[in-house]
Parts: structure tokens; C-alpha cells; sequence
């Protein structure tokens, strides 16, 4: 399969670099188009891949079209490579976050069925630990979200999800690292309030989150036997449960969630 992208940032470097490694894609097999052409030829050598200068070359020799600009920039990439892509029935694959299936179709001004996927990735998949869901709109087959579903799953876990719920997962997985890192600042700065240089409180800090992640993951239990496991009778753990819980932590997460859920919403009713 012929995959392209139309923006080679972050999120496409990330995904490029994946799917090369785990065998998804040939680098041959890649086209790259970016306003910013040397970017994007560098990126192209490093990887093996073609950067054309062109983005109509680009979407008439690929299978699979990734639009991975900013959101800001979407409509107007749409707009210019709406003729192409009406002639050459490539798969449409959005990852600009806020943007519905629905409103990129609109772009199109057409009746003709437009197979289009969206994905919300997160910035994990830059280590190859991202979490994404993709959903297509009725155009798309299952075929068409499963190949995206495996593409992703080269940079990360991959989900099928209703459109419906991509603000809720916008908030549990797009803004989530933000809330972790937040996390994970706050247990190192009170070590350094109890006197522990902030760099390595830091390094400790970042591995305890890291490792207690994985313990999650690869556990079948559920996180309170987890932490009622950590918990001694009258011990430090449930000593800090209890003081983290007697300012309301559960339901602070929950209304910073809500937050974003409805964030989300308004700026995908603009
Ligand atoms: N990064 C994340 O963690 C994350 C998470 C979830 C979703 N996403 C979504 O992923 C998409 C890409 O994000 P990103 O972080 O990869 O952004 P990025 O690093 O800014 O990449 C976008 C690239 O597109 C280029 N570009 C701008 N206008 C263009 C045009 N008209 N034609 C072709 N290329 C153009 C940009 O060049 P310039 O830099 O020169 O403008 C840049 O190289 C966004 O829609 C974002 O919502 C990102």
C-alpha cells in the first residue's frame, strides 16, 4: 500500500518512523509533502522515503492519503487538493484533532462518497507508546479502519471508536499525557520540598509512573486491588490515599476531564 502525507511534523515523523520499523510500510512505499521542502526532503534521506514538491503528485500515486497538518491549516489543504483527490479515490485520513469526518466531507461539495478515516493520536506515538482511536465515516469500510487501526498500532494501541466519543477520548488519552506530566511534577516537587534535589525527585519520580503503568497493564487485577496491595495496615501508603482522597483527588481528576470533554465539544460545534 501506497501511503502519503500531506504535513511531515511531528505526529508524521512519528508515524512515518514507526510503520518502518515494525514492518507496516516499505520506506519506498512512503511520500512525504510538506510546505517546508527541505524539512521535509532531510526527514525523507533519514528514512528512505520520497519527498515530492508537489502535493497533487503526492495524492495521485498513493493508496492512502494522511492529512496530518495542523487543524488551523486543514481546510485550506483540503481545498487545494479537493480536485486530485475527487479524480484519484484515495483513502482519506485525518489526524487534525477537533475535526469531524463530517466537516472535512463538507470541504469536498459533493455527493459522491468520500472514504474518509479519523484518528485522534496522542503525543506518545513519537516513543512508539501512543494510544489512538480511529473511526470512519459511512463511506469508509471496515476494511478501510482496520488497515488504520493496524497502521497505528506500529506507533503505539490503536482502538475502533464511535465518533461520538472522540472528545471523551480526546480527553482520556490526547490531553492526558499534560495531566500526567502535571502528576508527575508534583510528586518531585514535593520531594524537593522534603529536601531532594529536583533533578533526580525528577528521574524517580518519571520511573515510578513509568513502571506503575506497566504494572496496570500487564495486571488482570483492577487499580484498587493494585493499591490496596501497596496499602500496609496502618502504613505510609493508605496514609497518603487517605490525605490525597480527603482533598477530593478522584473527583478533581474527573472535573479536569470534564473540562476538556467540553472544550472539545465547543470547538468542534465552530
Ligand atoms: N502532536 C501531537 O501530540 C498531536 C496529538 C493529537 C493530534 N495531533 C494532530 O496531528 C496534526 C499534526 O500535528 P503535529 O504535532 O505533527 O504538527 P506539526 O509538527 O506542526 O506538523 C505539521 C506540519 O505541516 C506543515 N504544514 C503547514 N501548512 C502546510 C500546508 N499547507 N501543506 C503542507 N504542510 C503544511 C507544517 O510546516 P510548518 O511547521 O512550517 O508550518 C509542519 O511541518 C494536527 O492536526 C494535530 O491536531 C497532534
Amino acid at each position: 500500500m501506497k501511503i502519503g502525507f500531506i504535513g511531515a511534523g511531528n505526529m508524521a515523523s512519528a508515524i512515518v518512523e514507526g510503520i518502518v520499523q515494525k514492518g507496516f510500510s516499505q520506506p519506498g512505499d512512503i511520500y512525504l509533502y510538506d510546505i517546508s521542502a527541505e524539512k521535509v526532503q532531510a526527514f525523507a534521506e533519514k528514512v528512505g522515503a520520497h519527498a515530492l514538491n508537489d502535493p497533487q503528485e503526492v495524492i495521485k500515486t498513493v493508496d492512502t492519503l494522511i492529512l496530518a497538518v495542523k487543524p488551523n491549516v486543514i481546510k485550506g489543504v483540503l481545498l487545494e487538493a479537493k480536485d486530485a483527490i475527487l479524480q484519484n479515490d484515495p483513502l482519506i485520513v485525518s489526524i487534525a484533532a477537533g475535526t469531524s469526518t463530517e466537516a472535512i466531507y463538507e470541504v469536498f461539495e459533493t455527493d459522491k462518497p468520500i472514504r474518509i478515516v479519523r484518528v485522534m493520536p496522542n503525543m506518545n506515538a513519537m516513543v512508539g507508546e501512543g494510544a489512538a482511536a480511529v473511526c470512519g465515516n459511512t463511506s469508509a469500510t471496515k476494511e478501510d479502519v482496520a488497515t488504520i487501526i493496524d497502521l497505528f498500532n506500529a506507533v503505539g494501541k490503536a482502538w475502533p471508536l464511535e465518533e461520538k466519543y472522540f472528545s471523551i477520548f480526546t480527553a482520556i488519552a490526547g490531553s492526558s499525557p499534560a495531566y500526567t506530566f502535571l502528576f508527575i511534577d508534583s510528586i518531585a516537587r514535593a520531594a524537593v520540598k522534603n529536601g531532594l534535589p529536583k533533578d533526580i525527585a525528577l528521574e524517580m519520580a518519571t520511573q515510578a509512573v513509568l513502571g506503575s503503568a506497566d504494572t496496570l497493564a500487564h495486571s488482570k487485577e483492577n487499580p484498587w486491588t493494585l493499591i490496596d496491595r501497596v496499602s500496609s495496615p496502618g502504613g505510609t501508603t493508605v496514609a497518603g490515599i487517605v490525605e490525597l482522597e480527603n482533598n477530593a483527588f478522584i473527583s478533581t481528576v474527573i472535573k479536569g476531564i470534564d473540562a476538556t470533554i467540553r472544550k472539545d465539544e465547543e470547538l468542534g460545534k465552530k
